[in-house]
């Protein structure tokens, strides 16, 4: 076991209105238990029309959970018409913002130039970047997956001092176990986050070693446990299973 300690996220993706999302997050709250936030980083990424209600229910209530935007633009303000500064989640107590998701980069055009920007603008304003890559499945097949994600970390984090970088959480998604409910082997998700985090090191040689790199792809209740058994991965990035309150806790508390 390495002292890093582990971080699971749910992210909501385009699910779950601000009021539903008052009630899946009281109900985590009866699920996961006090202990468990000793061992264990709890973040909820929801929709941006959820924070707001989810910073206020978080701090009447004195909930362990941090919580997380799925996106933002990388300048504080301007003429960005539909876009969300980083300022603005700053002002919600916004601990972590995922950024460059493969929805995002295949979908809506986010380049590695432009993670990078949005890397820099969510460190500018003392939030914690999930920074997501992964290799589609003809990339895998042709055997560049490693070539794929040390090209998306080495850009993600050009120009990103050591300090910074230690602030940010990486998560390894491979696309074809996105939602498939195919998720990669604990072996072969091991090894792929041990080639991250080669990168890493290569960049930041005292840092890499504390920096958490998270696995996501079709994580559910009956396949955490052998995945955050392996060295090398520190936790998950959980989307279909993060919806049901249920399945998140069961993931959340693996241990059990
Ligand atoms: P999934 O999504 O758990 O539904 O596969 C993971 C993600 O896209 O972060």
């Amino acid at each position: 076991m390495s002292d890093r300690k582990p971080i699971i996220a749910a992210n909501w993706k385009m699910h779950h209105d601000h009021l539903v999302a008052i009630q899946v997050v009281q109900k985590l709250s009866y699920l996961i238990e006090k202990d468990d936030f000793e061992v264990v980083d709890v973040v909820i990424c929801p929709p941006f029309t959820d924070l707001r209600t989810l910073q206020t229910l978080i701090e009447a209530d004195k909930l362990e959970f941090g919580l997380g935007a799925q996106n933002c633009y990388f300048e504080d303000s301007g003429a960005f018409t539909g876009e969300v500064s980083p300022v603005m989640l700053k002002k919600l107590n916004v601990d972590y913002v995922i950024v460059g998701h493969s929805e995002r980069r295949e979908l809506f055009g986010d380049t590695d130039e432009l993670v990078n920007k949005k890397v820099k603008a969510v460190l500018k304003h003392e939030m914690r970047p999930i920074v997501c890559v992964g290799e589609t499945l003809d990339e895998r097949e042709a055997g560049g997956t490693n070539a794929k994600v040390d090209g998306q970390i080495r850009a993600a984090f050009a120009g990103v001092k050591a300090a910074a970088a230690e602030q940010c959480v990486v998560a390894y998604e491979p696309i074809w176990a996105i939602g498939t409910g195919r998720n990669a082997t604990p072996d072969d998700a091991n090894e792929t986050i041990g080639v991250i985090r080669a990168a890493l090191r290569d960049l930041y040689r005292d840092s890499a070693d504390a920096m958490r790199i998270q696995y996501g792809g079709s994580v559910k209740p009956g396949n955490i446990a052998e995945l955050m058994a392996m060295p090398e991965i520190d936790g998950a990035l959980v989307g279909g299973a993060s919806l049901d309150p249920d399945d998140f806790a069961r993931i959340v508390n693996w241990r059990r």
